[in-house]
């Protein structure tokens, strides 16, 4: 097992009716006024925006509001949020919604105190210093941010999709967390939210490092865990038990829990950033293409962890034929994702003809010639990646 420091200060607050304690969580970390920031209107028409506004209203906490985030946000939301946050003075940063409001309004927090252009930050042009602090106000368990020292930010000029990670500042004071609140989500979004959760333990199992048994095995498990709920909660989208594991399950996926002592990989999130970044796909959904690809690239270069995976996760019974238990699993996988609702080609995502000349240029722009840690991608490696999620 590797060195590591594990730092996860952010306060969850979790369960029925918690979105009534914002305005006395905000005031705790020390806000008085606000800037709530939401997306395309889902808080609108459910009425929780309204209810966050009044218990900031009765804990006296000012606030002003941005919203019209969209999925995969990109940087002109953040311009005019630094902009309105300067404006009005803020203190407080309370993203209400999901992955794309939460890493705006990250991304705000940091620009706001900051003379240069936030951007810097992403292409380490520049590392923050200083962030506002920020609450969350969970509505979908999918990309963690909720719990991460991460943000996502697409730049529309050249459509560079691409993330920064200083949990120092970036970890969110508080999240609120009520499994109610979901009810309301789409299949596809539940779906494509517990497939992001999924690919979020699997960049931190898939690793070379030795002697990472709790690791291992707190991976496998809240795999497990998710695999069981996931048919419970599409099924059933006001079983709260079942919009309660999984939305925890998104947390824990991402909070670094599953990491800690590990080389992490994160290549297929890499690979897929570029996917979205292009053709606008749902994160989660562009994974369901992606990691199935990656397993295939990978079993073929590095077999150990994939098979194990098989074995330990869809139950293939163990033989000695490596290769044959890492596909059988991978296989496992790629049904449980049609289960779901999930694609697992470009095609079945709505992409006919992926420019993977232009994708597997990007990756490795964005990434470094060579990517990924547990198999290490070159261009021919990408490519072929690209191409197998292409068949
Ligand atoms: O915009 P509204 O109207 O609110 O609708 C949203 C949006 O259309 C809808 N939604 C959310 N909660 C809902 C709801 N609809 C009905 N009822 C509710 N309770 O769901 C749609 C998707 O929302 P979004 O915020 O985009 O989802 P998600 O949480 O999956 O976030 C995706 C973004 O996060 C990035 C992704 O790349 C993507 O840009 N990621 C961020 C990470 C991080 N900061 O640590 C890590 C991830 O790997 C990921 O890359
Ligand atoms: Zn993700």
């Amino acid at each position: 097992m590797n060195n590591f420091t594990f730092y996860s200060p952010t306060e969850f607050v979790f369960g029925r009716a918690t979105e009534t304690q914002t305005g006395t969580l905000v005031k705790k970390y020390h806000g008085t006024k606000a800037l709530i920031v939401y997306g395309g209107g889902s808080v609108v028409r459910s009425g929780l925006l309204d209810k966050v506004k009044r218990s900031l209203d009765e804990a006296k906490v000012a606030y002003v509001e941005l919203g019209g985030i969209q999925p995969n946000p990109t940087d002109p939301k953040v311009y005019e949020g630094i902009e309105l946050g300067r404006n009005e003075q803020v203190d407080f940063i309370l993203p209400v919604g999901g992955g794309s409001v939460i890493d705006t309004a990250k991304a705000i927090a940091i620009g706001i105190p900051y003379e240069g252009d936030f951007w810097d930050f992403f292409i380490g042009k520049s590392v923050p210093q200083a962030g506002l602090p920020i609450g969350v106000v969970l509505t979908i368990p999918a990309a963690g941010s909720e719990g991460s020292g991460n943000a996502v930010i697409t730049k529309l000029d050249g459509l560079r999709k691409l993330g920064l990670h200083t949990p120092a500042i970036l970890r969110p004071a508080f999240a609120v967390m009520n499994p109610e609140l979901t009810y309301t989500l789409p299949a596809w979004q539940t779906a494509s939210g517990i497939t992001d959760m999924m690919a979020h333990i699997m960049e931190r199992y898939f690793s070379n490092t030795p002697g990472v048994e709790i690791a291992d095995r707190m991976c496998e498990g809240v795999l497990k865990a998710i695999i069981t709920e996931a048919p419970r909660v599409l099924a059933e989208p006001d079983n709260y038990d079942a919009r309660a594991n999984i939305m925890w399950a998104g947390t824990v996926a991402h909070n670094g829990t599953c990491g800690v002592g590990c080389e992490e990989d994160w290549a297929s999130h890499g690979l897929e950033h570029e996917v979205s970044a292009l053709y606008n796909v749902t994160h989660g959904a562009g994974l369901a293409v992606i990691f199935p690809a990656w397993l295939t690239y990978a079993a073929k270069h590095n077999v150990g962890k994939v098979a194990q995976f098989a074995t330990r996760v869809w139950d293939v019974p163990a033989s000695d034929d490596l290769q044959a238990v890492a596909l059988e699993g991978i296989s496992r996988f790629k049904t449980f994702l049609h289960s779901i609702g999930m694609p697992v080609s470009f095609k079945e995502l709505g992409i006919e003809h992926p420019d993977i000349d232009l994708l597997v240029r990007k990756f490795h722009e964005d990434k470094g010639q060579i990517a990924g840690n547990y198999v290490h991608l070159d261009h021919q490696a990408s490519r072929e990646i690209y191409e197998i999620a292409n068949q």
